[in-house]
């Protein structure tokens, strides 16, 4: 989302076919609670939708209670999943050993 030529808000959508993703939403500190990412879920929400899409997931990291806050504002609620990964190759810190499965 632009602004006076300014990005204050980013967001990724994906639709696997199943699922609709959401990555990456944020919004610029110095735009925070003027329904920014309100309107980007949104519009997000319309663009899958539009495709077919029955339900959105996202995951959240622990302690991100902000966002935690934000996503119950506009209607999502927690669900009983566990959320395994495995990473293929280092991050960019290079903290992660590249692990064989
Ligand atoms: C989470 C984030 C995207 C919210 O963006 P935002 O544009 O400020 O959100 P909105 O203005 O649309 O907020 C809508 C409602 O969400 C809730 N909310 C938003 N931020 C909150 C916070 N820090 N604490 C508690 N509730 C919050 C409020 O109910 C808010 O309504 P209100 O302002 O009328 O009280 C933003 O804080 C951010 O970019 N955080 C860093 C990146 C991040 O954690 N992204 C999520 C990754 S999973």
């Amino acid at each position: 989302m632009v602004e006076d030529d300014d990005i204050i808000g980013s967001i990724m959508v994906g639709y696997d076919g199943h699922r609709g993703w959401v990555n990456y939403l944020a919004c610029h500190t110095l735009h925070r609670r003027r329904g920014v990412a309100t309107s980007l879920m949104t519009e997000a929400s319309k663009i899958l939708a539009a495709r077919g899409c029955p339900k959105i997931n996202l995951q959240v990291r622990a302690g991100n209670d902000a966002a935690v806050k934000f996503y119950e504002s506009i209607g999502y609620v927690a669900e009983e999943v566990s959320s395994l990964g495995l990473r293929l190759v280092d991050d960019q810190f290079g903290q992660q050993e590249v692990t064989s499965p």
